[in-house]
């Protein structure tokens, strides 16, 4: 035997350091990116065993890629519930309707508010059915998983990695009070704009005073609707002084779902790894009734929508302005729509209940894609170069959207005052050469693909490297064991300030003693 063939039966016999790694996923979309993850590492040859709740909405139980263990639930998270998102939905459209006032405002957040806390308290009795299962704990302890991976946009798998003692890679681009990277990295309010905000990192003296509000407010919601649930486990399990937010900053790795052709550039950590646009894969070829549908579009091309995994249809109404504004475009559409058929549907408009949304995307007929702004969706086309029209609609959709569009790569309407005029408008200068859509969105998938390493690949390093290493505290900063004052240097400032005062003072002391006592000598001179 060659060397070469040995080093081809090396490399195709199941690599021997394969390990066992417990994954606690979110349900919805944030089930498909961790799917990605989960099939990448099947693929390498490692055992894997999914947590699930009983009312999982996504994750199946039943997988060739995995084993999984069912967590009988009595109530569903309301995210993973259709009929909840619908409401939520509705609720936030009407909400936005009436932007611009404080009252508003205070709607806006108590929404929010009052659905995280619903869902915050699922997941921390979710974490308590598991702690109680003593049978279920033996059965996890004993099986010694190498690692553990979850993403903590929700951080029951925290306190379960946590209560295991198993090293934790982190699958992240939310936590439970925005946006990741707050919870480790140093977030100037100068240039990262906050969720929410709408803002660039370009930001004028108002606009950052309004980032510091938007800030305070998810401050305020860590401490008082995010956390409690967790703290209670917390304390009931782990003692007094054990706080869920420092367990979260005890991550060995943090795969964030960011890249820099989207997110603006921001200080960062050693143990963040960067794996944004992880998911994009090459298209492959269209089933044939589409295919024929697609080349029917003659030098026109395609416009495709869809609102994506958690959101229904928009309604009736806006369903009729949205079709009524794909009737008048000389370009074919297809439509992933669930709703009722719109009466002004026309001719050159397909529905679809389901479509390949990577392979269409692919396909070099597709001048646009019309999405409500998730991530998973923005990568995609941004891995093919596909100009985005946006249709946010909730959560982070409205920031994504505005990074897009200051890429220049995307524009979005607005979904409370949207009319046919306004939508047609957009997407004509959407596919309009001359506004550069197009040229800027090659620009940027060029970007995106110009690697030294694809971030799957380096996604499954890392988690290979934890596996290996049992960990990874090495790239981790003490930082999260500071007290605030103490991360931001308050307590040096004001020792500082006391000391400079204090001889400012002794100094100013000294001084009017010796002019006191020169002029009492020149006073009993002159007498
Ligand atoms: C505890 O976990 C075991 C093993 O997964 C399972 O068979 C059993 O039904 C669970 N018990 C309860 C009360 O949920
Ligand atoms: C589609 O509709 C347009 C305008 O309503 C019409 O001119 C055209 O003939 C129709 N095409 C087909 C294939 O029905």
């Amino acid at each position: 035997m060659g060397p070469f063939a040995l080093l081809l039966l090396l490399w195709l016999l199941p690599s021997c350091d394969s390990g066992k790694i417990l994954v606690y996923p979110i349900d919805g979309s944030h089930w498909l990116n961790m799917r990605v993850l989960v099939e990448a590492l099947h693929a390498r040859g490692h055992q894997i065993t999914v947590l699930r709740s009983s009312t999982s909405w996504y994750v199946s139980e039943k997988s060739p890629l995995y084993t999984s263990i069912t967590i009988e639930q009595q109530r569903p998270q309301n995210l993973e519930s259709e009929d909840f998102m619908s409401l939520f939905l509705q609720r936030s459209i009407e909400i936005r309707r009436n932007r611009g006032s404080l009252w508003n405002l205070v709607d806006f957040y108590s929404n929010l508010f009052s659905m995280n806390e619903e869902n915050q308290e699922v997941v921390a009795e979710f974490v308590v059915t598991i702690f109680e299962n003593k049978t279920l704990i033996k059965e996890l302890t004993d099986t010694r998983y190498d690692l553990f991976l979850t993403d903590p946009a929700f951080p029951g798998g925290v306190l379960v990695a946590h209560y295991l003692k198993l090293p934790t890679v982190f699958n992240v681009r939310w936590i439970f009070n925005g946006e990741a990277h707050f919870a480790i990295a140093p977030s100037p309010l100068s240039f990262v704009p906050q969720l929410f905000s709408q803002f660039t990192d370009k930001m004028n003296f108002f606009q950052r005073l309004s980032n510091v509000f938007y800030h305070s407010v998810l401050v305020y919601m860590l401490h008082f609707v995010s956390s409690p649930p967790y703290q209670a486990v917390c304390e009931r399990y782990f003692g007094p002084g054990v706080d869920v937010m420092s367990l979260l900053q005890e991550g060995d790795i943090w795969l964030l779902r960011v890249d820099f052709v989207f997110e603006f550039p921001r200080p960062t950590m050693p143990n963040v790894v960067y794996i944004g646009g992880f998911q994009g894969k090459p298209s492959n070829a269209l089933p044939s009734d589409l295919e024929e549908f697609v080349e029917s579009s003659g030098e026109h091309g395609v416009i495709i929508m869809t609102l994506g995994t958690l959101l229904g249809d928009l309604g009736p109404e806006m369903s009729e302005i949205i079709a009524a504004a794909f009737a008048s475009l000389p370009q074919k559409v297809i439509w992933r729509h669930v709703g009722q058929r719109p009466k002004a549907l026309g001719n050159n408009t397909r529905l679809v209940q389901w479509m390949p949304q990577n392979d269409l995307l692919g396909h070099p007929k597709t001048k646009v894609f019309v999405t409500h702004g998730g991530t998973n969706g923005l990568y995609e086309a941004i891995y093919h170069a596909v100009p985005v029209l946006g249709i946010p609609l909730i959560f982070d959709q409205f920031d994504n959207m505005e990074r897009m569009k200051a890429r220049g790569v995307a524009d979005y309407v607005e979904i409370t005052s949207l009319d046919t005029d306004t939508m047609v408008k957009t997407l004509q200068n959407l596919l309009d050469p001359e506004k550069q859509y197009k040229s800027n969105m090659l620009k940027l998938s060029q970007l995106l693909h110009d690697k030294p390493i694809k971030p799957l690949d380096s996604a499954m390093f890392w988690i290979e490297f934890v596996m290996r290493h049992k960990g990874a505290p090495h790239l981790r900063t003490e930082s999260y064991k500071l007290p605030w004052y103490s991360y931001h240097c308050l307590d040096v400032i004001g020792t500082i300030l006391a000391a400079v005062m204090l001889t400012l003072f002794i100094v100013f002391m000294f001084c009017r003693c010796v002019f006191r006592s020169l002029m009492r000598r020149t006073k009993t001179k002159t007498e």
